[in-house]
């Protein structure tokens, strides 16, 4: 029988609030029916970063309206719904209990069931509610807090190859663009002016390639940077529009470099055990960088992989990709009680050793 689906997503890890439904039938393609997004850059850019208790607050404050107006832009009410999927962790442990509780409230009143998801899940399944693509597939997940590769073989079955010990990439691009009075997120402005520089005018190191795993370290880089500019600045007095520009395209080559390399490496590693499925994905707001999915699209065109990335908004944190994560969990069958728990750290390869400072810094995922 074709079962119909419909899920109502909360998300709310870190600095994004977020509710969405999604629907598919049977094995046909899934539809987002609607996604919205109240972001808190503003509530957080005196900062410097994300502050946990202004984050949960705003959470706690922003759920509903979140969830009325998707509920709304789907045109479902809650009686057409089959669930209500929440992400349970990984994160700022504020931010996701009040969308636990949020989902909770929810359940309680309406009698649906509820569904607890991984962040990170939601981020590795994307591709599958974006193209449909088939398990199993290489998924590299880089974002402001996380950076790792996976194998997806089913909605709750990973296994992790590599990931950072230190910074996640897009945490590099923050602290960068911080570094050099640039404006936050630094991942587009970072990208920017990368454009318009030399990236042969300073040499960065590109960490670990030395090592033959697919771990990855980022913290180097901005160590790197900070000499760098504060060497020019001793020497001129102040960095010029350019020498900004080639600072950051030096250090976006060294990312590139970095990535690509080590993503040959966990292909390889990855098409030794599934020679018939060269599948590769990306995910994660990291992914939107131009000079990264172009290097990313070669490593799989020179190994014969097809290269999928989502679209931008469902790259980045949203609800769409927890309800449909929530919906593969829904139709294997799991349910969770309204005991669930809000969880800070959750790896989604219990298997694998904790990367070294991996997920340390930040929450974000
Ligand atoms: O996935 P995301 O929205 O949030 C989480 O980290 O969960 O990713 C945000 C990160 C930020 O660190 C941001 O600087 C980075 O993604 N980012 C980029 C670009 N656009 C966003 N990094 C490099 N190049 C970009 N174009
Ligand atoms: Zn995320």
């Amino acid at each position: 029988m074709t079962q119909t689906l419909t899920i109502l997503g909360l998300e709310s890890s870190c600095d994004d609030t977020a509710a969405a439904v999604v629907r598919q039938t049977g094995d046909t393609p899934a539809e987002v029916l609607s996604s919205v997004v109240f972001g808190q850059t503003e509530l957080h850019s005196a900062y410097g970063g994300v502050v946990p208790e202004i984050a949960a607050r705003a959470h706690a404050e922003k759920l509903d309206i979140c969830v009325i107006e998707a509920l709304k832009e789907a045109g479902v009410t809650p009686k057409d719904l089959d669930a209500v999927a929440v992400t349970a962790g990984p994160g700022l442990i504020g931010g996701v209990m009040s969308g636990v509780m949020c989902a909770k409230g929810i359940a309680a009143a309406t009698g649906l069931p509820l569904i607890g998801v991984n962040h990170l899940a939601g981020h590795a399944l994307t591709p599958r509610l974006t193209d449909g693509i088939a398990f199993p597939y290489l998924m590299l997940l880089v974002s402001g807090g996380h950076c790792q590769y996976l194998i997806v073989r089913g909605p709750e079955d990973f296994t992790r190859l590599g990931g950072t010990i230190d910074d996640a990439p897009g945490e590099a691009f923050d602290k960068t663009a911080r570094l050099l009075g640039l404006p936050q997120p630094g991942g587009p402005s970072v990208q920017a002016e990368a454009e318009n520089g030399d990236p042969k005018r300073f040499r960065f190191p590109r960490p670990l390639l030395d090592r033959p795993d697919c771990n990855l370290s980022f913290s180097g880089l901005k160590t790197a940077l900070m000499r760098m500019r504060d060497q020019i600045v001793a020497e001129k007095g102040g960095l010029t529009r350019q020498d900004r520009a080639d600072l950051c395209a030096g250090f976006q080559a060294a990312v590139v470099d970095t990535l690509a390399e080590k993503t040959r490496r966990a292909l390889r590693l990855y098409l030794d055990e599934n020679p018939a499925c060269p599948t590769v994905a990306v995910a994660g707001g990291v992914a939107a960088n131009t000079a990264i999915r172009a290097a990313l699209l070669d490593v799989c065109a020179e190994a014969g992989a097809t290269f999928t990335a989502p679209p931008l908004r469902l790259c980045t944190d949203n609800a769409a990709m927890i309800a449909y994560a929530g919906l593969e969990r829904f139709r294997s069958g799991a349910r969770d009680g309204l005991d669930l728990t809000a969880r800070p750290r959750w790896p989604l390869d219990q298997s694998s050793p904790a990367l070294l400072g991996s997920g340390k810094k930040g929450a974000k995922a």
